[in-house]
């Protein structure tokens, strides 16, 4: 990579105000508050209202990120949004965001990658800009996972919620410590059954005769999800330490994809960095899949876990299977 650092130099992030809770889920399947919390961590989660797209969320997370970077939307040339429930299938959701903020400089691209989309998309801005073609870039990761959710399947219903959080990536001084150090991104094909969506895409057309099979909702071997996300997260952010040539003790904070916090403990330990530099946030928003990390990321911000010099490890899993874990230097 060229000697032009790409810096992170804002965040946002942005929840809808619907609010479903442990107890209501006790109303809609036969569940209980505590299964969830001692299984998954979850508390509540946010649900957007019929009518929003994923793409309003992104332009709310969207303007506090360019508000922090002391930017107008003009100013980008690159927008790139990470989401598995685009607005439509057809055009892509950033180019919606980009109408929606008035970023009419910037070039607009979705990136999908399940819920690793920020990830690749945060690594798909920092080269952008390493290498010189880019030099202002949103990354938003978002989702409205309640579109996804089979609300009569008690094993996934209660894991999912809808958010959305962005990062402005710029180019910094030459030569200069902060920024994004280093990528560790991986992919296995072999597991796309694991973790899916059977019915809506090219294969499976939705047709008005396999429409009530109901198969357009999110489907996952939650067990074989949850022993291939430990492993590989954990070996994802060693390799990304070690490229850089950091130890985990130079970690000022570990930002984990909030999938299942027995996940992220099980992660945590095996990495070998101690609970209180582990962000957590899964209580409140369960597993919104794109914009899990960059979420977490702009809370820590704001509840001022991350200082200048910081140097933080985010890791992110999800289907494909893919997952990426990143090092930044605040
Ligand atoms: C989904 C997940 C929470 C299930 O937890 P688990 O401890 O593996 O539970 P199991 O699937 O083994 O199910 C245990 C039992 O609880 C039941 N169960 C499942 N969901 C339940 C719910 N919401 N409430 C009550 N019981 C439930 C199952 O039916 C099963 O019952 P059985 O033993 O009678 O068959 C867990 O596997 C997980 O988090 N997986 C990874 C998810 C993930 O990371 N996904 C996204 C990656 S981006």
């Amino acid at each position: 990579m060229s000697n032009i650092p790409a810096v992170i130099t804002g965040t946002g992030s942005y929840t809808p105000a619907r609010v479903l809770t442990n107890s209501d889920f006790e109303r809609m399947v036969d569940t209980s508050d505590e299964w969830i919390r001692t299984r998954t961590g979850i508390r509540e989660r946010r649900i957007k209202e019929d009518g929003i797209g994923s793409s309003d969320l992104a332009v709310e997370a969207g303007k506090k990120a360019l508000a922090r970077a002391g930017l107008e939307p003009s100013d980008l040339d690159l927008l790139i949004v990470g989401t598995v429930t685009p607005d439509y299938p057809v055009p892509a959701t950033s180019c919606f965001v980009q109408r929606k903020l008035g970023a009419f400089n910037a070039a607009a691209m979705d990136v999908g990658a399940a819920c690793s989309s920020f990830m690749y998309g945060l690594s798909t801005a920092t080269a952008y800009v390493k290498s010189g073609f880019r030099k202002r870039v949103l990354v938003i990761g978002v989702e409205s996972l309640s579109s996804l959710t089979n609300y009569a399947d008690r094993s996934t219903c209660v894991l999912f919620g809808d958010g959305a959080g962005a990062v402005v990536v710029e180019a910094g001084e030459n030569g200069g410590k902060q920024g994004v150090l280093g990528f560790a991104l991986h992919a296995d094909g072999r597991h796309t059954g694991l973790l899916w969506v059977p019915l809506g895409g090219s294969v499976n057309p939705i047709r008005s005769g396999n429409v009530d099979q109901g198969r357009f909702f999110i489907e996952m071997n939650g067990n074989e999800v949850f022993k291939i996300a430990v492993r590989a997260m954990v070996s994802a952010s060693a390799e990304v330490c070690k490229t850089a040539g950091v130890s985990v003790d130079d970690i000022s904070l570990f930002i984990p994809h909030q999938a299942n916090i027995r996940i992220i403990d099980a992660v945590q330990k095996r990495i070998g960095i101690s609970s209180d530099k582990v962000f957590v946030n899964i209580e409140k928003y369960g597993n919104t899949s794109s914009a899990s990390v960059p979420l977490a990321l702009d809370e820590a911000f704001c509840a001022g876990r991350i200082k200048k010099g910081d140097l933080v490890l985010m890791v992110a899993f999800g289907g494909g299977l893919t997952w990426g874990a990143a090092l930044v230097r605040f």
